[in-house]
């Protein structure tokens, strides 16, 4: 069946990578379930599917990781002793974070890189067109990421890569695209590069960590051998992809945190804290005496 025809019901999170660079935090604690305010920030990523349509969401895990797991099932002691306590808004929080998808976990036994990580999917993906949501980055818009990327997959009938315009001193950070352009927002991808120097750099179109991928990425993954740090990369198994379908790049419409970064994840904290009216204006004035201690 064509890859147009089958609706995208199904996203892949890789949540399986070591966390190194929010070390002593993730030691002991999935990175995944640190909050940015106070929802994980897996929470945030998991309803961004949901909102998008996704039903089923495939997790990749880890050793240590079990913490995910139980976040997005029932705690039944804790929902019944809310419920006693007259509390029942809170212990429906917490019922509704479980009712909000099917939750399939697949263990990464090795972090052998992003691509793997993917790879590992294959089994419950099937024949699928499906979506993956890096953990790392959060992406507020009004229209869900995902949403947007389904959107031009189902007109398209193609892969779709979402990706953000970055200033040249940045490429060197990301997997970076080059191709033709389509219109002002959509390419079709010739070739991607991952953490290209500037000079290298095809474009300044960068891909964050949102996509909607045909299953032959899985053959491509399985093609793939291991490139930068020893690891089978995502962009590598995407550069056989397009040579062998139609593989686009969306900017999507947005603003991207990147969580996995301590800067960004200051950045987001502040930002959906100030959203949030019982908490705005405590930080706002927070800020403003920080600010004139420094
Ligand atoms: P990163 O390399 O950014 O995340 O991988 P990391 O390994 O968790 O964190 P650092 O860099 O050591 O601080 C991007 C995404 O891919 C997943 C990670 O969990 C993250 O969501 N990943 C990476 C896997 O699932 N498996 C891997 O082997 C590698």
């Amino acid at each position: 069946m064509a890859l147009a025809t089958k609706r995208v019901r199904k996203a892949v999170i890789p949540a399986a990578g070591l966390g190194t660079r929010f070390l002593p935090a993730t030691k002991a604690i999935p990175k995944e379930m640190i909050p940015i305010v106070d929802i994980p920030m897996i929470q945030h990523i998991v309803e961004e599917a949901v909102r998008a349509g996704i039903e089923d969401v495939i997790l990749i895990t880890a050793r240590n990781k079990e913490a995910i797991e139980n976040h997005f099932d029932y705690n039944y002691e804790l929902e019944d002793t809310l419920d006693k306590k007259q509390k029942k808004e809170l212990a429906d929080v917490s019922r509704a974070i479980a009712g909000m998808c099917n939750l399939i976990s697949i263990r990464q036994k090795n972090p052998m890189g992003l691509g793997h990580a993917v790879l590992c999917a294959a089994p419950v993906v099937g024949d699928e067109p499906f979506a993956v949501l890096l953990g790392d980055d959060l992406i507020d818009s009004r229209v869900p990421c995902t949403r947007q990327l389904i959107e031009i997959q189902e007109r398209e009938g193609a892969s779709v890569v979402g990706v953000m315009e970055v200033p040249a001193d940045e490429v060197s950070k990301y997997g970076i695209v080059g191709g033709r352009m389509l219109d002002s927002r959509t390419m079709h991808v010739e070739r991607l590069v991952e953490k290209p120097a500037a000079k290298d750099a095809p474009s300044r179109f960068a891909i964050p960590g949102r996509y909607v991928l045909s299953p032959a990425i899985f053959q491509c993954l399985r093609e793939t051998r291991p490139g930068k740090g020893g690891e089978i990369q995502l962009t590598d198994g995407l550069q056989l992809l397009a040579q062998r379908e139609k593989l686009l790049a969306y900017q999507f419409d947005g603003t991207r945190y990147d969580t996995g970064d301590r800067l960004g994840f200051i950045d987001a904290t502040l930002a959906f804290a100030l959203r949030r009216p019982e908490l705005a204006e405590g930080v706002r004035q927070m800020m403003k005496k920080h600010l004139a201690e420094r």
